[in-house]
């Protein structure tokens, strides 16, 4: 019975040692899909197996054009400064258990540091047929998001066959770095067959601030699939060449956005700068406020934010300008009826803090204060071609008084219902214009609200402003303007004026 015994604990115990003490040994030759479209790391190993100390080894696999390599990692050892698991620049942290990552790179090393000795893994591998994803075309000026389907590649492609595309991430506002940008792999080019593939995403960007195609496309592709909250922007290369500095900013459709725009590129002070902030989901948002910097090294007169629809590769027409004032508080809130826009900030910086909207119709009214309406379409080409707005104190009793800096209502249905009452049904000014063009005309009406309802076709305008003030009290005119109605000009046209008209 005992020497039984014994003699299983032998066996046991032997067993239990050849185990662990697999030999490992670290081949040179590269793996190839063509030994296998599977396999195993180390070689023949059944379970994890332990590195001697002092091993450095590192595996190549070869990954022709068409396939990704898959790995499947269970790892376990001691976190220091000497013992790692590296898979094409990613880190296997232990404890590992099936860890799957991906790599598209022709040649990708799986490299493993045993210093202590107490490292030790099991590594399965697959190479994947990717001939069957679809391509996916997004337009530049078209956000994504880096969560892309399955089976899918995306390849944002410029306006023109000449150009090329820039495209930028951007992250919500959070404390931590969105690492799921590390698993969308970006290749210079039209496919993930034949393009030429330029690394993970933030590998690619900390080697140019700056990414832009060689030809017009650029194409993505996420193998992981994890929810993740950055967006991609592509935007004509032509555009963003002409910009000195240029970012994305996201917010999110159930969050307040507070935050700074700064003149910033790196380290270096640049006198323009330009940022599309996307709103994620939303169709609306409002600029709660844009606080200047009123320190000294930014308190310039000569500053000011403009603010057009959309992204740059839209070409819209500025809608906002506000001159640097250290009292502008009153002009907000302020709507933009688009999902994105694009400020441009020259000479100045500020502080902001945008809130999400769905299609707000009423507002309160503000003394003193100078509000901008425009057909929703100046602000967003898709967007839908009419507004229903009122602004209204009924406790006060303002003059209203509107600049119709713009009315282009030349299609049969096209119409613009000012109104201007007080809550006992008195109409001070009630205005319907159908059929008509003018500009820089000048209406007022004294009551508790303004009603404005607009429906049009596409390619009719309205720009309007107005200013509401409080007839029990005297106010001071605020500092902003509008541009004027100048839609076919290029945006570096209205640069250029601007900086004339200063
Ligand atoms: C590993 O290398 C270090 C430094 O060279 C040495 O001190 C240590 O004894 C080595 N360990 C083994 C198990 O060879
Ligand atoms: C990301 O985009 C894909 C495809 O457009 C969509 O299916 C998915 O729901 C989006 N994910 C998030 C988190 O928005
Ligand atoms: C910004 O404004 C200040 C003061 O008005 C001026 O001295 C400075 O040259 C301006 N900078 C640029 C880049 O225009
Ligand atoms: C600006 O206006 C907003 C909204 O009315 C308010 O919350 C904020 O405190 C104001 N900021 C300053 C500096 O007046
Ligand atoms: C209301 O404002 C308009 C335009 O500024 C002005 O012409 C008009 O005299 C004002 N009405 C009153 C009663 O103050
Ligand atoms: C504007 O659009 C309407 C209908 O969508 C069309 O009939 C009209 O010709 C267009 N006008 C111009 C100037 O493009």
């Amino acid at each position: 019975m005992t020497a039984n015994f014994n003699v299983l604990l032998f066996i046991l115990l032997s067993f239990a040692l050849t185990l662990t003490a697999q030999e490992f040994s670290c081949p040179t030759a590269p793996i190839t899909k063509d030994a296998g479209l599977t396999g195993v790391l180390p070689a023949g190993a059944k379970g994890q197996v332990q590195v001697p100390a002092n091993t450095t080894c590192t595996y190549t696999f070869q990954i022709p054009k068409g396939f990704a390599l898959r790995v499947d990692t269970t790892a376990d050892y001691e976190v220091s400064m000497e013992n790692s698991i590296n898979f094409d620049n990613i880190f296997i942290s232990p404890p590992a258990v099936n860890v799957v990552d991906y790599a598209m790179n022709t040649e990708v090393p799986f490299e493993i540091v045993s210093k202590t000795g107490d490292l030790a893994f099991i590594t399965k591998y697959s190479y994947i047929d990717l001939s069957n994803y679809k391509q996916v075309i997004i337009p530049t000026g078209t956000h994504l998001n880096t969560t892309l389907d399955s089976n899918k590649y995306y390849t944002v492609k410029a306006s023109n066959d000449n150009d090329q595309v820039n495209l930028q991430y951007g992250s919500r506002q959070s404390s931590v770095a969105d690492l799921t940008l590390s698993e969308v792999f970006m290749f210079d080019g039209n496919d993930i067959f034949n393009s030429k593939y330029i690394g993970r995403v933030p590998s690619v960007y900390e080697k140019q601030n700056l990414f832009y195609s060689t030809s017009n496309t650029v194409t993505l592709v996420n193998l992981y699939g994890n929810p993740s909250s950055s967006l991609f922007l592509g935007n004509d290369a032509s555009v963003i060449k002409t910009l000195n500095n240029y970012g994305v900013l996201v917010m999110d459709s159930d969050k307040e956005y507070d935050d700074w725009m700064y003149l910033l590129k790196g380290a270096t002070v640049v006198t323009d700068s330009w940022y599309t902030v996307i709103c994620k989901d939303c169709t609306t948002f409002s600029i709660d406020y844009m606080l200047f910097d009123t320190d000294k090294d930014y308190s310039n007169a000569n500053g000011f934010v403009e603010v057009q629809g959309m992204t740059p590769s839209h070409k819209l027409q500025t809608m906002l300008h506000y001159q640097y004032s250290s009292s502008n508080n009153q002009s907000f809130p302020q709507i933009i009826p688009a999902p994105m826009a694009t400020f441009h900030l020259y000479n100045s910086s500020f502080h902001f803090k945008l809130r999400p909207g769905t299609l707000q119709k009423d507002f309160d009214t503000s003394s003193g204060a100078t509000r901008y309406v425009s057909s929703p379409q100046l602000w967003n080409p898709d967007a839908k071609s009419s507004f229903d707005y009122t602004f209204s104190d009924f406790n006060k009793n303002f003059n209203f008084s509107i600049n119709l800096q713009s009315l282009k209502l030349e299609n049969d249905g096209d119409s613009l219902n000012v109104e201007v009452g007080t809550a006992d049904g008195d109409n001070s000014l009630d205005k319907k214009y159908t059929k008509t063009s003018l500009e820089n005309q000048q209406i007022a009406g004294i009551g508790s609200y303004l009603k404005l309802v607009y429906t049009g076709t596409k390619n009719s305008t309205v720009l309007l402003n107005f200013e509401m003030i409080d007839m029990t009290e005297t106010t001071v005119s605020m500092e902003t303007t509008t541009k004027e109605s100048v839609s076919s000009l290029p945006l570096w046209v209205l640069i250029v004026m601007t900086l004339f008209v200063m």
